[in-house]
C-alpha cells in the first residue's frame, strides 16, 4: 500500500476471522515498531506475546469483571465475544522517575504501537487497541508477569485477519488545523 492508502484505510478491528497470523509476522511487527521515536532512546516498551493459556486467563478474569459489574448476560456475552480472539498482545511502558520522561515514553509506546498495527495492517493483519477496565487490574498484571511498580500496561492489543472492516470518520481538517501568521 502507499503511504496515504495506509494511513487512511487502517482501522480498529472488532471481529476476526478464526486464523492466527504466525508468530513470524508478529515478531517482525515488534521488530519494526521499536523504531518508533523515542526521546533519550529510553526503549520503554515491552511487548507481551500471550499463548493460549494466558489470554484464556484474561478472558476469565474480563468474565469476572463484567459479571460484577453488569450481571451474567454480559458477561457470558463477553466469553463469547473475547474467546474469539485469535491473536493477543500487551504493550507495557517501563516507569520513569521524571514525570517528563515517563509522559514522553507513553508517547514512544504509543508511536511504537502505531507502527506495528500500520505494518501489520499492510499485511492484511488487523490490530484493535484496547485500555479496558481488565487492563488495570492487579490480577491482570499477575497473568502477564509484569510488576505494576515497574511498568504500566499502555495496551491490549487484539490481532487477527479482519473479519468486517468498520468506516470511521474524522472531523473536517479546517476545525482542527490552526493556521499562524
Ligand atoms: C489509547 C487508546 C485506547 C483505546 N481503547 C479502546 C477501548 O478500550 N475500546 C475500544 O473499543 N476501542 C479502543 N480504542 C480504539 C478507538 O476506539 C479507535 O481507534 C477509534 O474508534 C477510531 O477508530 P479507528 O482506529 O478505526 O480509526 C483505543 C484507541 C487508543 C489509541
Amino acid at each position: 500500500m502507499k503511504t496515504e492508502e495506509l494511513l487512511r484505510s487502517r482501522r480498529t478491528i472488532n471481529s476476526f476471522k478464526p486464523e492466527k497470523p504466525p508468530e513470524k509476522l508478529i515478531r517482525k511487527a515488534i521488530d519494526l515498531a521499536r523504531w518508533a521515536p523515542n526521546h533519550h532512546l529510553t526503549e520503554p516498551w515491552r511487548f507481551y506475546l500471550l499463548g493460549s493459556e494466558t489470554s484464556q486467563a484474561i478472558i476469565e478474569l474480563n468474565t469476572e469483571i463484567t459479571r460484577q459489574k453488569k450481571g451474567h448476560t454480559a458477561a457470558e456475552k463477553k466469553l463469547k465475544k473475547w474467546s474469539e480472539i485469535p491473536g493477543w498482545l500487551v504493550v507495557t511502558v517501563v516507569k520513569s522517575d521524571d514525570p517528563l520522561q515517563q509522559q514522553e515514553d507513553y508517547a514512544a509506546c504509543c508511536c511504537a504501537i502505531h507502527n506495528l498495527s500500520l505494518f501489520l495492517w499492510d499485511q492484511g493483519v488487523g490490530v484493535k487497541w484496547t485500555t479496558g477496565e481488565v487492563t488495570r487490574d492487579p490480577a491482570f498484571y499477575d497473568l502477564i508477569w509484569a510488576d505494576p511498580e515497574i511498568e504500566t500496561v499502555v495496551g491490549l492489543l487484539w490481532y487477527g485477519y479482519p473479519k468486517e472492516i468498520p468506516n470511521s470518520q474524522r472531523k473536517p481538517i479546517e476545525e482542527i488545523m490552526i493556521r499562524l501568521p
